[in-house]
C-alpha cells in the first residue's frame, strides 16, 4: 500500500487557510498556490539523490554535493493542476513538464482523456502529477493509468487538499503511487465537493464559474 504523506509546514499550512478562504480574490488566489506548491516541491525532493563533485572555493579545493542527474517531470491535470507548476519549476526549473487532461462521460461517468502529452523519455523519468484536489479521486487514478500506459514506472501524486475517500480510490488503483498532500480534510459533500475544501479550484485560479 503507498503512503500518505501531509505536509504541515506552518508556511503551508499559514498559506493553504487563505487560499481556502471565499474572500481570497483570484490573483492571490494564484499566487497562493503558486507558493505552497513551490513549498511542497522543496518538502517531496527531499529524497533525490545526490553526488559529489569538486568545486574551488576562493579558499581551497573541496568535494561538495550536488544533485544527481535525476531526470524529473511535473504532470498538471488539466486544468487546475496548471496552477502548481510555476512553483514547483522556481526550485526545479530543469524538470520537464507533461499535461493531460480529462472529463468525466456523463453517461458512463468513465474519465475521457481529451489530451496527454508526456515527455517522450516518460519511462525514465520520476514524474510528480500534480492537481489542487483530489475528491473522489476519479480524476487522479484515471490520469496515473494513462500516465502508466504511456509507460510511466515512477510517479508520485501531489494535491493541495484530499478528501479521504479520494485517497482510498487512488491507493487502491495505484498502490505504488504514494500521495503527498498539504492536508486531508473532512469528508465530500454531496456533490462530490470536498468539505471544508476550498470550492472548485479551476473556477477559482482561472477566474471562470
Ligand atoms: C477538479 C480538480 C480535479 C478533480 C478532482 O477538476 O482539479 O482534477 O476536480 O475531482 P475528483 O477527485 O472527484 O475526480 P475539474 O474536473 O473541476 O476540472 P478543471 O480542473 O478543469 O476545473
Ligand atoms: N474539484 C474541485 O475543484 N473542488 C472540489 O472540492 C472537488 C473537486
Amino acid at each position: 500500500m503507498s503512503k500518505v504523506y501531509v505536509f504541515d509546514h506552518p508556511l503551508i499550512q499559514h498559506k493553504l487557510t487563505y487560499i481556502r478562504d471565499k474572500n481570497t480574490g483570484t490573483k492571490q488566489f494564484r499566487e497562493l498556490v503558486e507558493e505552497v506548491a513551490m513549498l511542497m516541491a522543496y518538502e517531496i525532493t527531499r529524497d533525490l539523490p545526490l553526488e559529489e563533485i569538486t568545486v574551488e572555493t576562493p579558499i581551497m579545493e573541496a568535494k561538495m554535493n550536488v544533485i544527481a542527474g535525476k531526470k524529473l517531470g511535473v504532470v498538471p491535470i488539466l486544468r487546475a493542476g496548471l496552477g502548481m507548476v510555476d512553483g514547483i519549476l522556481n526550485l526545479i526549473p530543469n524538470a520537464k513538464v507533461g499535461h493531460i487532461g480529462l472529463y468525466r462521460d456523463p453517461e458512463t461517468l468513465q474519465p475521457v482523456e481529451y489530451y496527454c502529452k508526456l515527455p517522450t523519455d516518460v519511462e525514465e523519468r520520476d514524474l510528480i502529477a500534480v492537481d489542487p484536489m483530489l475528491a473522489t479521486g476519479g480524476s487522479a487514478a484515471a490520469a496515473i493509468g494513462f500516465m502508466k500506459q504511456r509507460g510511466a514506472k515512477s510517479i508520485k501524486l501531489m494535491c493541495l487538499i484530499a478528501a479521504p475517500e479520494g485517497i482510498k480510490v487512488v491507493q487502491e488503483a495505484h498502490p505504488d503511487v504514494d500521495i503527498y498532500v498539504a492536508a486531508v480534510d473532512e469528508c465530500l459533500n454531496d456533490h462530490g465537493y470536498i468539505t471544508p475544501g476550498l470550492g472548485d479550484a479551476g473556477d477559482r485560479l482561472f477566474g471562470t464559474k
